[in-house]
């Protein structure tokens, strides 16, 4: 038993190795999926897809903000922001505080979950 058990302990640990180091990736979110479930009902990334209900982010890392031919407030309007992905980050974590008097209300309270939306906005419209 004694003998088994010596032999045992570096095997687990070889096991335990590659699995803790699969773990970020498998816990990561996934962008577009986030995407569908809490922006989608809103804003399109189809390019040329309008909808009277928000803007379409298609292309949007980068792009100033309120230059679509959607209806923005004129708070958005006036922000004069252009939404890199540090802009974009706070806008997400409390739209109204980056911009107040703008229609967006969508939060994103976890950072993880924002780095990945604008991730994968980063990758539309191109
Ligand atoms: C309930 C509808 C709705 C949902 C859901 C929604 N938004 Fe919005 N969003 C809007 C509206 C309306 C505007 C325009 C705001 C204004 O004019 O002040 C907007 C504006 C924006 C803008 C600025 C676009 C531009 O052209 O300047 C970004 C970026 C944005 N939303 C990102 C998101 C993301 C990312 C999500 C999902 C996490 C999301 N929104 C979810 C309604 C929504």
């Amino acid at each position: 038993m004694k003998f088994d058990l010596a032999f045992a302990a570096p095997v687990m640990l070889a096991l335990a190795i590659p699995a803790a180091g699969a773990a970020p990736a498998a816990d990561a979110p996934d962008g577009g999926a986030l995407f569908r479930q809490r922006c989608q009902s809103c804003h399109s990334v189809t390019p040329g897809q309008n909808s009277p209900l928000a803007p379409n982010l298609s292309g949007v890392v980068g792009r100033h903000a309120g230059s679509t031919g959607f209806n923005y407030s004129s708070a958005l309007k006036a922000s004069k922001l252009v939404w890199n992905r540090g802009n974009l980050n706070r806008f997400l974590s409390g739209p109204a505080k980056l911009v107040p008097g703008t229609r967006m209300v969508v939060i994103v309270s976890d950072p993880q979950q924002r780095a990945a939306i604008i991730d994968y906005l980063a990758r539309t419209g191109h």
